[in-house]
């Protein structure tokens, strides 16, 4: 019964992103994209004038029989006719570049963003790939926009084999609530969890380039038009760069747990010669008493769970998954693989402010720790007395509260604006905290 429920879910859910293709997109952009896939409009490659930014690594993954060479790109909507002119570099000067024409996709299946927050952006994150010969090894890629060039450096992606699980972060701006992070670590790790990508291992997520000089001024800059500095590129960039068996992607306010033992021993026993390539958990909102904000975490021993009906979140093979999305995978690089819900795990969903909206409290079975509670209550005691040399601060409200505040003045569709929070906010957002920006080297790259 209850998977009657959710394919309804699904399908509704379907019929809704058909509608909004229907009546969003104006009609011209319709026939254009018949023209394309009936090859009426000649190819064009994408030239200096279009405004695109670049990952700074292509990616050749071995996961795909064939192998694909994958490049990340932030841009404009694309025509279904434009292809990037890339030239594929091997080993040695001997051997000549082999020259490819490279089409894209919108990682979102479509550009722009069907989602409302992100609809009025103008940059939309895409992949452009196509399939390689298993002996074609590039060791670069230079993309050429007319004279102007890009060169990439490649990366190679295989299939997973060292047992662990690795969690994937999103970008992460102005956050303030550092007790989640304790809790985060520890829970994670008790789980299984042996890499953090994000975080343990930080990856900067910089400010985005600005466009050339000759085309910056006709469009917004990058930093002001994506949406939540395109969380969507991170977590798929962020998958390929898992080495462990297991992967996922979750917030610091969300543990992933079984219902007896630890994820990673449950995860591998459901997966294991199976076609089952993901696990996806119901979203439970968690209450903790007292709240781990006065940093305390004692009330991990007895979360209250809340009854509201959100997106789940799901653990993936690392093997297998091609294409990511927040709630659910979008696909798998073999089509025989397949999602299954299961009862018996849960996404705790430690939300912040979650006590003031009043929901309903029943049991249930979960626990964030597969051992003794109070080990772990006293490991992240220990730790956040380490961290700030005994001396704890008084949690304050007031990053959160304002960026919140900034957040909903923004109404994307009838403004027509970009809900680029990190971009937008930062004005007022360095009126309450002296944050840290990053200063490392870019991520991304532009023609030069
Ligand atoms: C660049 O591409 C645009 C759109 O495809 C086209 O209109 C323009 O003529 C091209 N510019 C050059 C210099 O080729
Ligand atoms: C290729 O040529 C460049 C410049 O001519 C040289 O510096 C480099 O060492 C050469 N690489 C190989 C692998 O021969
Ligand atoms: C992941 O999928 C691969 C390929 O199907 C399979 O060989 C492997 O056993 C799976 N791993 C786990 C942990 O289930
Ligand atoms: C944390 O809260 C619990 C329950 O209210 C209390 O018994 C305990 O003494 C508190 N721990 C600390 C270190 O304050
Ligand atoms: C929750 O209940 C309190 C007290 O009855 C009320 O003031 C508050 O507005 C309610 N919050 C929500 C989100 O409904
Ligand atoms: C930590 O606190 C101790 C005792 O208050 C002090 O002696 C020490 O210098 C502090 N260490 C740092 C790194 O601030």
């Amino acid at each position: 019964m209850e998977e009657i429920q959710r394919y309804k879910i699904v399908l509704i859910s379907l019929i809704c992103v058909v509608f909004i293709f229907y009546s969003y997109e104006p009609d011209f952009e319709y026939l254009e994209t018949v023209a394309g896939i009936l090859s009426i409009v000649a190819p064009e490659p994408i030239n200096a004038s279009f405004p695109i930014a670049f990952y700074q690594s292509a990616y050749v993954d071995y996961r795909f029989n064939p192998p694909r060479l994958r490049i990340f790109t932030l841009n404009k909507c694309l025509k279904s006719n434009q292809f990037l002119l890339a030239d594929l570099h091997f080993n040695g000067n001997n051997s000549a570049p082999l020259r490819k024409n490279i089409y894209g996709k919108p990682m979102e299946s479509q550009c722009p963003s069907a989602y409302i927050p992100a609809s009025s952006c103008f940059y939309s994150p895409y992949i452009f790939s196509i399939e390689l010969k298993t002996n074609e090894d590039p060791k670069k890629i230079i993309i050429h926009l007319d004279s102007k060039k890009i060169e990439l450096d490649v990366q190679k992606v295989h299939k997973k084999t060292k047992v662990g699980i690795t969690v994937c972060l999103q970008p992460v701006y102005y956050y303030s609530q550092w007790q989640n992070i304790v809790l985060y670590i520890e829970a994670w790790r008790a789980q299984g969890a042996t890499r953090f990508i994000g975080l343990i291992e930080i990856k900067p997520w910089p400010s985005f380039p600005s466009l050339p000089v000759d085309i910056a001024d006709k469009y917004p800059r990058i930093d002001d038009s994506v949406f939540i500095l395109s969380y969507f590129m991170a977590m798929n960039i962020c998958i390929l760069d898992i080495k462990t068996t297991i992967g996922t992607v979750a917030d610091f306010d969300e543990v992933m747990v079984p219902k007896n033992g630890r994820l990673l021993d449950y995860a591998t026993k459901e997966m294991t010669n199976t076609k089952v390539g993901v696990l996806i958990f119901e979203n439970h909102y968690v209450s903790l008493t007292p709240r781990i904000y006065t940093s305390n975490f004692s009330g991990v021993l007895s979360p209250k769970f809340l009854t509201f009906n959100r997106p789940p979140k799901y653990i993936f093979n690392a093997s297998v998954i091609a294409i990511a999305q927040v709630h659910l995978p979008d696909s798998f690089i073999d089509s025989s693989m397949r999602s299954e819900y299961t009862d018996d795990g849960a996404l705790l969903h430690f939300r912040y402010k979650v006590e003031s909206e009043n929901l309903t409290t029943t049991e249930k079975p979960f626990r964030f720790f597969p051992d003794d509670h109070s080990v772990h209550i006293k490991n992240m005691e220990d730790t956040a007395q380490k961290i700030f040399n005994g001396t704890m601060p008084t949690f304050s409200s007031k990053p959160y509260d304002t960026l919140q505040k900034c957040v909903k003045k923004i109404i994307p569709v009838e403004d027509k604006v970009c809900r680029s929070t990190g971009g937008i906010c930062k004005e007022e957002m360095d009126k309450v905290e002296d944050w840290v920006y990053d200063k490392s080297d870019p991520l991304f790259l532009v023609a030069i």
